[in-house]
């Protein structure tokens, strides 16, 4: 059973990097199939901090070959600053592999994110302006820029060519801005070609040959189920899929060979950006929430907006990327609540509705509909098994995996590697 899938079961944020790290000293290769930097990934290691954006979380567990896979886009400038930034900190990143189909994050691309927002003004996504949709837009018009083309001037500059045409016409003429000059687009990214060359590989073989072999590949979602270009709250979620399909294609496997599929889920919910949030508290339950569980971007340094925890988010997460397992986050949040709600399903227009509406407009108007479990008072950082939890936290989790689907079987109670209660081994 040598393929797993680790993702977002919410709307990102739910503790991925720390969950991939802990796995990753077991596995031999962690992928990234989809997204770029805008994914903030916290991974605390003894008293060391790491905050990673581009690179998969297996990058600090020396035995493990981490991969950039085909479906992320790629920022250069971030990935060569993210690996030197390492490299100062002791980290070895040379066994680093990039996919030469993975597309390039140009500074035309962050600009249009950046200019497309503005523009939007009220209706903004609330994108993180790393460049993420455009890439994606550019890929999917066939006019993108792949890794393998920067060792082809010419081709480069053709394709550079190709994509600032119609947009130099939309940044000059519609939003009022200077004309991108494609030589100096074309001679910025020729110079990061090199140091990033000896990274670049057929990622796919790779991957494929490691399966055969037996060996344990995990693949690391950014952001999550609900930020899911096809199954998230669109239009307020990423231009990518998050969802366990999108390992696959992101990463060039065949679907026969993932065997797990693992969802972090957050003990409470949480979301950077605009789009609907039906438990999103506005209140000092809310406040105390983002203090106690430091809900802060690590991208983007934004507020995070925090509500109590979504079942009905949960069961969908469930049910769209065949979820085998949850591991569940910040469990030590809660402590101190004397009551905690929990959102067993929603209202719409007067009617109670248990699983999460197709339409946009339905889901705009859910009202939560809680049911409120007994909290607990004494510290859990220390636990160890299930049964150090007190009574009452062990029935909040046994609620949970109850209304959401899947067996819970990690509970994070505290940032560092350590504090963490394995109650299925994944492997
Ligand atoms: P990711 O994007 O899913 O990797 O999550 P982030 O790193 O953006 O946010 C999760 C935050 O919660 C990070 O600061 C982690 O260090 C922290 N964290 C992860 N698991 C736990 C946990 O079980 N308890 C606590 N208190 N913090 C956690
Ligand atoms: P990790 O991997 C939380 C959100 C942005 C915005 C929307 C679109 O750390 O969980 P984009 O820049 O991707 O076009 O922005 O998606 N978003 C995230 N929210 N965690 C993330 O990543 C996110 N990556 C993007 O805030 O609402
Ligand atoms: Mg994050």
């Amino acid at each position: 059973m040598p393929a797993l899938v680790l993702l977002g079961a919410q709307w990102g944020d739910e503790g991925k990097g720390k969950a991939t790290d802990l796995l990753g000293g077991s596995v031999d290769y962690v992928v990234r199939y989809q997204g770029g930097n805008n994914a903030g990934h916290t991974v605390v290691v003894g008293d060391q901090k790491y905050a990673l954006h581009l690179l998969p979380s297996g990058i600090l567990s020396p035995g493990c070959t981490p991969v950039i896979g085909n479906g992320v886009v790629v920022d250069p400038s971030v990935l060569l600053s993210e690996l030197s930034g390492l490299n100062e900190r002791g980290v070895d990143t040379s066994k680093l592999l990039i996919s030469g189909n993975a597309h390039v994050i140009t500074p035309y691309n962050v600009t249009v994110d950046k200019v497309t927002e503005r523009f939007l003004g009220k209706r903004k996504i609330g994108t993180t302006g790393r460049g993420i949709g455009p890439t994606y837009a550019d890929k999917i018009n066939r006019v993108g820029i792949r890794v393998q083309d920067l060792y082809d001037e010419s081709i480069l500059t053709q394709k550079v060519e190709a994509a600032l045409d119609v947009k130099n016409q939309l940044l000059t003429k519609l939003y009022n801005r200077r004309a991108i000059a494609v030589d100096q687009v074309v001679e910025e990214l020729l110079g990061y070609a090199e140091q990033i060359k000896p990274y670049v590989t057929d990622t796919v073989l790779v991957l494929n040959q490691a399966l055969e072999e037996d060996k344990v590949v995990l693949f690391e979602g950014g952001q999550g189920t609900l930020l899911d270009i096809d199954h998230g709250t669109y239009p307020f979620v990423t231009s990518s899929n998050p969802t366990a399909g999108g390992a696959c294609t992101g990463a060039g496997v065949g679907p026969t060979k993932i065997s797990r599929v693992i969802g972090i889920l957050k003990a409470y919910t949480t979301r950077v950006g605009a789009g609907p949030f039906p438990t999103e508290l506005f209140d000092e339950d809310g406040e105390a929430l983002r203090r106690i569980g430091g809900e802060r971007g690590v991208t983007t340094g934004r507020d995070r907006r925090c509500g109590w925890f979504d079942a009905v988010i949960a069961r969908y997460a469930t049910r769209v990327n065949g979820l085998t397992d949850f591991f569940l986050t910040k469990l030590d949040v809660l402590t101190g609540w004397e009551q905690i709600p929990v959102c067993v399903a929603y209202e719409i227009d007067g009617k109670r509705v248990e699983e999460l509406p197709y339409s946009q407009t339905d889901f705009h108007h859910a009202k939560p509909v809680y049911e409120t479990l007994p909290g607990w008072s004494e510290d859990i950082t220390k636990a160890k098994s299930f049964s150090d939890l007190p009574k009452n936290a062990q029935n909040y989790v046994k609620a949970l995996e109850e209304m959401s689907g899947a067996p819970i079987s990690a509970i994070g109670v505290g940032p560092g590697r350590d504090e963490t209660i394995e109650i299925n081994s994944f492997l």
